[in-house]
């Protein structure tokens, strides 16, 4: 029998024991926990302070060894022949010189912001610095360090690189995860993952518990995940005491961040790279014997406000005056050195849409005229790139691929392509790689030697006044510049050609926008909301540069209208489901209304189309045979929509047949995207599955698949309000948005074919401010399925709503008529409700 002050004491000691790793028995719960599938950062158990004192103890004891067992594989790969030259090559980066400083300031500060030229070690070192160190203090087990990427391929080719450094397989103590794909381990210590998905992961945990280390990069990029992100963390830094922020930047703008930190100490790794001997366009026209005279006007011209603000369409007029000006620079020159090709085509150049003959020209002068080296391409976005890799691929130098490999790097390039790019080719052969901006700061090409830099990246811009996205190419700011032209001296000294004029350059922005301030919020109100944060209106004014409020209430009004938020802007059962898909509301309410309405098939193709891109190709010099191609899928539907899911599932027959590749050629659509396509519709499909509003039975989710004018409705209901009236005027067409506003259709819209439409409404998915506004694709609809479908669940206002539309009047002249479709519709978003509030529920069998 034991004394009872003794058994109290000891008692004490153990709870005291019991606390303190308790404390690190929850991350490692959470750890050992997390498989490869679920998510291993979980919400600490609410029952996890009445487990018992054996568990801990025996936790804690696993960990231990666990980070003994990592220690030694450490140590054994930098000690092994290939382990230790990896490390030479990894001390000759500059982020190695200022590991300590690095090191001691994480351990002694919450947050710090690092600063550090592109391809100084920031992501591929930093994190695993820490990682090592916490292995090497025999913690590894116990630490858990998660590193944002503002893009997937970023994500994913980080894990792959800082894997190999380890001399491990990915999944292993390094992972990525991305949107709807990742690879790690219940061993994975280190997390390389998109802030979108960092984002969701801080919807199922508030605290981050069991994270212990967090590094945000590319944070100078401003994008809009990342800005929220900070506002997010500010807030649970004051909760959780022990968690580090390591905010990541490529550029010098770092007090603005440490500022917003509550002056974080910041960190600058000087970089070292080689001089870049710029050229400008007019150097490039001089050095084929050409002098620009009227620099005057070109100054005048550079001068220009309107150049200032990115975001501003041209004035024709100044656009007319650069474009001649470039005209007459080449009328009188000779291009011997560009070949003949080139003369009439650099005519061509025109600040808005950048003249591919013009690269051709540069290309080709670079393969003949150049030292050896790798080219990179800064162009606009993918169309453009694949255009001009059709047009170089004609060409005899570029095109031959004994002398030139052409590829291209891109946000949704396959993963087979992604290791070329990094790959060194065979000798005697070019590399020119054909990017995005994305080129710009995530990735790093070690062989680049020339830029090539259209100066334009294509960006969305956002009208908050008109509630207008506009999809433009625009210029690039002065550090985006910068920044390109850095990647030419990452080797050795290298060339940079800025296809635009010096002055132009000189008024470029400093910096770009930043992307809250740029874009639509529909999606980031909804994850506010989600995430149960403050009023949308009060979260957003702590960013680092708040919205305008316009912008926001147009958000929650586009929120309230699908019936996201209800009238109190609390979010809503089908809000709920819509926060859990990784898609924009509006195809994630497509998506959910195909699983209610069993077309699901179609509907997962027309959503998941939508979310990669348009796989019907559209080669400059054969758009007329691509067209005819597209409409040939559109069999009198008046609808691009089901042209998308007849083309896929022609594809999905012909691959079954051995024929995939013809079905491609004949038709001018791009396997690699349809299948992306198919990747995303399984993936959708698990998805809805996991939310239980599916049972992923072919037949009964399929159930009505066949029925056109019920998945023309589904459409219809994810994409309203994008809806525009079919107006008929003698011979000719035009369309009209709700706002009142014109729209044109896009030249390879399948409804664009056609003298007249016999739908009285068009739906489409966007809106995009050219020079004009167009909408991109359509489908053609009845007034019974807008109005059954179109709008919020349960609410008559739409009738109001419609009345304003022109072409609407004839259906409700009859007023028992419009009371009949309101009961109706009340009637069918009973049942869509009630199916949202349980799944289980058969509305179907309820006979309606
Ligand atoms: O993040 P930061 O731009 O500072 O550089 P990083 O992505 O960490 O890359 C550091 C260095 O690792 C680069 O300069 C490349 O030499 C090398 N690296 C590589 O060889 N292969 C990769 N996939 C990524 C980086
Ligand atoms: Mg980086």
């Amino acid at each position: 029998v034991i004394p009872l002050s003794l058994q109290r004491r000891v008692e004490s000691l153990i709870q005291d024991h019991y606390d303190r790793a308790l404390l690190r028995s929850d991350k490692a719960n959470a750890m050992l926990e997390g498989n490869s599938t679920s998510e291993d950062i979980k919400e600490v158990r609410p029952d996890a302070n009445q487990g018992s004192l054996i568990d801990a103890h025996v936790m804690e004891k696993i960990l231990y060894r666990k980070s003994f067992r990592m220690k030694n594989l450490q140590r054994t790969w930098q000690e092994s022949p290939e382990g230790s030259k990896m490390l030479t090559f990894r001390k000759s980066l500059p982020a190695y010189r200022e590991k300590e400083r690095l090191l001691s300031a994480i351990a002694h500060n919450q947050v710090i912001v690092i600063s550090g030229e592109t391809g100084c070690g920031k992501t591929t070192q930093l994190p695993q610095y820490v990682l090592e160190s916490e292995i090497e203090s025999g913690r590894g087990a116990f630490c858990n360090i998660i590193c944002t990427q503002p893009r997937r391929i970023s994500a994913m080719s980080v894990a792959e690189r800082v894997s190999t450094e380890r001399g491990e397989n990915i999944g292993e103590s390094v992972g990525y995860k991305v949107r709807l794909e990742g690879m790690r381990g219940k061993d994975t210590h280190l997390l390389f993952c998109t802030s979108g998905i960092l984002l969701r992961k801080l919807l199922g945990d508030r605290n981050l518990n069991g994270v212990t280390h967090l590094f945000v990069d590319e944070i100078h990029e401003r994008g809009m995940n990342e800005d929220f992100l900070l506002i997010v963390l500010k807030d649970l830094l004051s909760r959780r005491k022990d968690l580090r922020l390591i905010l990541m930047s490529a550029t010098l703008n770092a007090e603005l961040f440490s500022n917003y930190f509550g002056d974080a100490p910041t960190i600058h790794i000087p970089g070292f790279t080689y001089p870049v001997r710029t050229h400008f366009l007019e150097d490039i026209l001089e050095s084929t014997g050409y002098k620009l005279t009227s620099s005057n006007q070109l100054d005048d011209y550079g001068q220009d406000k309107l150049w200032k603000t990115q975001r501003q369409l041209m004035p024709r007029k100044r656009k007319n005056q650069i474009t001649s000006l470039v005209e007459d620079a080449l009328k009188n020159t000779s291009f011997e050195c560009y070949g003949s090709r080139t003369r009439d085509s650099l005519a061509n150049w025109n600040p808005d849409c950048i003249g591919f003959n013009l690269i051709e020209a540069v290309l080709c002068h670079i393969c003949r005229k150049e030292r050896p080296g790798a080219v990179l391409v800064f162009m606009t976005g993918w169309d453009d790139i694949s255009c001009l890799r059709d047009q170089l691929k004609a060409h005899p130098l570029l095109g031959d691929p004994n002398r030139v490999s052409l590829l291209t790097c891109h946000g949704s390039m396959a993963t087979s392509e992604q290791k070329l790019i990094f790959e060194r080719p065979p000798p005697n052969v070019r590399k020119i790689v054909l990017a995005t901006n994305m080129a710009e700061a995530s990735i790093t090409i070690n062989d680049i030697v020339f830029v090539v830099d259209c100066g334009k990246a294509k960006e969305t811009t956002y009208d908050a006044l008109n509630n207008t996205p506009c999809l433009l190419p625009s210029w690039i700011s002065k550090a985006s510049a910068r920044q390109r032209r850095g990647r030419a001296g990452r080797v050795q000294p290298g060339e940079c050609y800025h296809l635009y004029p010096r002055c132009v350059y000189e008024a470029f922005n400093e910096y770009q926008l930043p992307e809250l301030l740029r874009t639509p919020l529909n999606s980031l109100c909804l994850q506010i909301k989600s995430l149960q944060l403050d009023s949308i209106g009060k979260f957003l004014c702590a960013a680092l540069q708040p919205p305008e409020p316009l912008a926001v209430q147009n958000a929650v009004d586009f929120l309230k209208m699908i019936g996201a938020l209800d009238e109190n802007e609390n979010l809503t059962n089908l809000g709920k489901y819509l926060s859990m898909l990784p898609v924009d509301p509006k195809l994630g309410k497509m998506l959910i209304m195909g699983a209610v309405f069993r077309c699901l098939d179609p509907i997962l193709t027309v959503v998941s189309g939508l979310s990669v891109r348009d796989p019907f190709l559209l080669p400059q010099d054969k758009k007329d045979l691509a067209g005819t191609a597209k409409s040939r899928f559109s069999a009198k539907d008046y609808s691009d929509h089901m042209a998308l899911v007849r083309a896929y599932e022609g594809w999905k027959d012909a691959e079954r047949e051995g024929s995939a590749y013809e079905y491609c050629w004949r038709n001018f659509l791009s396997a690699q995207t349809l299948q992306a396509i198919h990747t995303l519709r399984k993936q959708f499909g698990y998805i809805l599955k996991d939310a239980n509003l599916v049972d992923l039975d072919a037949r009964t989710c399929n159930s009505l698949s066949h029925n056109q004018s019920l998945v023309r409705a589904i459409i219809c209901s994810g994409l309203f309000p994008g809806i525009a009236s079919v107006v008929h005027r003698e011979s000719s067409m035009s369309f009209k948005t709700m706002d009142d506003g014109q729209v044109l259709l896009y030249a390879n819209s399948v409804n664009a074919k056609y003298q007249t439409i016999p739908y009285p409404w068009l739906v489409f998915g966007e809106k995009v401010k050219m020079n004009t506004v167009f909408i991109r694709d359509s489908t053609g609809v009845s007034d019974s399925i807008v109005m059954l479908f179109g709008g919020a669940l349960g609410k008559g206002e739409m009738v109001g709503h419609l009345k304003m539309l022109d072409g609407y009047i004839d259906l409700f002249m009859d007023p028992s008529l419009a009371e009949c479709f309101v009961q109706l519709k009340e009637e069918l978003d009973k049942l869509i409700q009630k199916k949202l509030e349980d799944p289980t529920v058969d509305i179907h069998k309820e006979g309606k």
